[in-house]
């Protein structure tokens, strides 16, 4: 009984521990309306120059981006970088094998992302918009980058020349005998291309996408669970007719 009760307090203590290393930081609220076309392009064309160099979006062809407002001819002129097709998948430019050497991580492919970081601190939107907005360089890291969101990740920041060099300051904290470092706010080491303001107006616009993105996959999944509760529904009715025909005669 004793063991037990052990085994369970320090399960708890695992799960408890689980809880407080993911994400790092409270997330803030991301400024997502994915009827926003103008938003949605702006954040197409920072997802295709940004982020397709090392991740994929297997799951989202170039054309469909007809469906927030943009012709075959724009998507043609401005998007397409890794593929000269239109129907083309959005496909990473670099091998994945040759990332994971890198950067010790393989890059996630990013269709559904939106969808698959929602957590405690909020929506997976949310999630993304913090993350996009709390990398700080880090000497100690292989790739000079750390990010608040997601400790020790081994993604660089890659829209840095956009936000600029930025530095967490914390605040030392006694609690229990132990030294914590509370996140207190940022000190702009060096200025991007954007303003701070402009900046988050356009990781908003990126994670709209995203959010986006993730959208039609999943709007199939409810299309789908829709017919299996239909089949569901019809079978148990053909069930319990032919239940009552077999033993119809049996009295
Ligand atoms: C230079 C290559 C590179 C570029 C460019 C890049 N990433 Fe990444 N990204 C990575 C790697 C590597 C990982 C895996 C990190 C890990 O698991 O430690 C990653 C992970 C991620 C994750 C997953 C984080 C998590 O919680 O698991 C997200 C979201 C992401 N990247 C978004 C983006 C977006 C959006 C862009 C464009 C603004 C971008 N990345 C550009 C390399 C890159």
């Amino acid at each position: 009984m004793k063991k037990l009760i052990l085994t369970l307090i320090a399960a708890l203590g695992i799960a408890s521990g689980a809880q407080a290393a993911e994400g790092g930081i409270a997330w803030d609220k991301a400024p997502v309306n994915t009827s926003d076309t103008a938003s949605l392009q702006n954040g197409a064309k920072l997802f295709v120059n940004y982020c397709l160099n090392c991740h994929s979006a297997a799951f989202m062809r170039f054309n469909r981006l007809k469906d927030i407002g943009l012709t075959d001819q724009q998507i043609k002129d401005n998007l397409l970088f890794t593929t000269d097709k239109v129907g083309e998948t959005m496909k990473s430019a670099i091998d994945p094998r040759q990332a994971k050497e890198w950067f010790g991580a393989n890059p996630p492919d990013l269709t559904v992302i939106a969808r698959s970081r929602a957590g405690h601190g909020g929506t997976g939107a949310d999630y993304l918009y913090t993350f996009l907005r709390t990398f700080y360089r880090d000497d100690t890291k292989a790739t000079g980058w750390n990010n608040l969101a997601f400790p020790s990740v081994g993604m660089p920041h890659a829209l840095w020349q956009l936000q600029g060099d930025r530095r967490p300051v914390f605040e030392e904290h006694q609690s229990h005998g132990r030294v914590e470092h509370i996140f207190k706010g940022w000190e702009q080491v060096s200025a991007g291309s954007m303003t701070p303001l402009q900046y988050d107006q356009a990781v908003g616009d990126l994670v709209n996408y995203l959010q986006w993105m993730g959208e039609p996959a999943q709007n199939t999944r409810v299309r789908i669970g829709v017919w299996v509760l239909i089949f569901l529904g019809v079978f148990t009715v053909i069930a319990w007719r032919l239940n009552a025909a077999f033993w119809k005669d049996i009295k």
